[in-house]
């Protein structure tokens, strides 16, 4: 079982073999057992202090060492923003799951990007993307120079090896691995499908609270990053693949880069259980807004204008009083990409089912269907537990383009709007 330390953005220290790290500096003149020093820098040198984000990685070989050059190489389903090769008509869309195929597919190849938002050679934006994974990597490794990825495991157990030390996951968790950071993806038992946000933007960090105070919604101890774990591999035939200007390139290793025997700092990956986030709502009458659920935010330029927000919708209670309980009707400058890890989601009962996803773009109409509506204005307003439901939304700031790919998928709902088609006029 993988070693954790837990907080948030910590300035963590850990080492796989004792007397490594070097003591009270960096980059001394030979490091510990014959390693290299190397820094990763998440954010510029310059960056303030409260964004500031590098590690000092202390490893076999440096990252310099491969072939010589990434070669480019076919990028199957994986878009990246800006795209707009498909014109779908505007309006709400939804999609049943996509199933996992019967042939061998490695994380490499089994990324579908779904929507792409912003422009991801200014550092700005975000896409959605499906992974179906149906093969672990062996001797393939990946970093993303483009953004960081949010992993939100739907079905099957995922193994991350990264520079950093493994990673867990199963359904109900999230893994973040920022830009830069070398990784691959093994299997724990079956397949795996789940959804995955790759945010070009500033990096996920946790929302201010406000008025909240010190406590609840995300708690920074549930935040876990793994102890140092290193691959010892020689005169192997590996393979180096890069995410960089929205296209793959891939270069040739002859050695494990995950190689990495101590770091310290404060750029590392991390996993968070959704379920132990504590949700804050109405305790009297009306609803919040659904930013009242927001796990992490990618901040922009802009105060309280998010570059992307990961936002769930988690068990809780229901006890407003004289108050339409559902999610309201809305439109909204932020675009919504939704998807269900579990369960149902209460403003839509039936259609959207664990797998499946929905977008309603920037000032695109959505909320409640018919039964949602229907069901809600009559109920008796007792207190209602939401049981067993994890629904999540990526939320940003830029308008979404649905990919080629997702726009010709069987799974897309010609009939969704129809949802809506029965709300009858009331007036009097
Ligand atoms: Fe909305």
């Amino acid at each position: 079982m993988p070693e954790y330390m837990s907080g948030f953005g910590n300035s963590f220290e850990t080492e796989a073999l004792p007397d490594t790290l070097p003591v009270g500096r960096n980059s001394p003149q030979r490091v510990a057992h014959g390693l290299y020093a190397e820094q990763l820098s998440g954010s510029p040198f310059t960056a303030p202090r409260a964004s500031n984000e590098r590690s000092w990685l202390y490893r076999i070989r440096p990252s310099v060492l491969h072939s010589g050059r990434f070669e480019r190489v076919d990028a199957g389903l994986w878009r990246s923003a800006p795209e707009s090769e498909t014109h779908l008509p505007l309006g709400q869309l939804r999609w049943d799951p996509v199933p996992l195929p019967d042939t061998a597919q490695s994380f490499l190849d089994g990324v579908v990007t779904v929507t792409t938002a912003g422009d991801v050679s200014t550092h700005n934006g975000m896409a959605s993307h499906l992974y179906l994974i149906t093969e672990s990597m062996v001797d393939d490794y990946f970093y993303n120079a483009d953004g960081e990825l949010l992993f939100v495991p739907e079905q099957g157990n995922v193994r991350f090896w990264t520079e950093f030390g493994v990673i867990d996951t199963e359904p109900g968790e999230i893994a973040v691995i920022p830009r830069g950071v070398k990784f691959r993806v093994e299997l724990l038992g079956g397949p795996a499908r789940g959804y995955l946000c790759e945010n070009y933007g500033g990096a996920f960090t946790l929302p201010e609270r406000g008025p909240i105070g010190a406590n609840c919604l995300a708690n920074p101890r549930d935040f876990l990053t793994p102890v140092a774990a290193y691959e010892d591999r020689d005169g192997m035939a590996s393979r180096l693949t890069v995410k960089w200007g929205g296209a793959l390139w891939r270069t040739e290793l002859a050695h494990s880069p995950l190689d990495v025997v101590a770091w310290h700092g404060n750029y590392a990956p991390y996993k968070y259980d959704l379920r132990r986030y504590s949700p804050v709502g109405p305790l009297l009458f009306d609803h919040a807004d659904p930013s009242i659920f927001t796990v992490l935010t990618s901040p922009s330029e802009t105060p309280g204008t998010a570059n992307v927000d990961f936002v769930i919708f988690p068990d809780r209670w229901l006890v407003a009083e004289d108050t339409f309980r559902p999610p309201w009707y809305h439109m909204n400058v932020m675009s919504e990409f939704m998807g269900l890890v579990y369960g149902a989601y209460d403003a839509k009962p039936h259609g959207f089912v664990p797998g499946g996803f929905s977008l309603h773009n920037s000032m695109t109409p959505h909320g409640p269907d018919l039964e949602a509506f229907e069901g809600a204005s009559a109920a008796d307003l007792t207190p209602q537990r939401l049981q067993g439901t994890l629904a999540f939304m990526f939320e940003t700031r830029y308008p979404q383009r649905v990919s080629a790919h997702a726009a010709a998928m069987p799974g897309l709902q010609q009939d969704y709007a129809d949802c809506w088609s029965g709300l009858r006029r009331h007036f009097r």
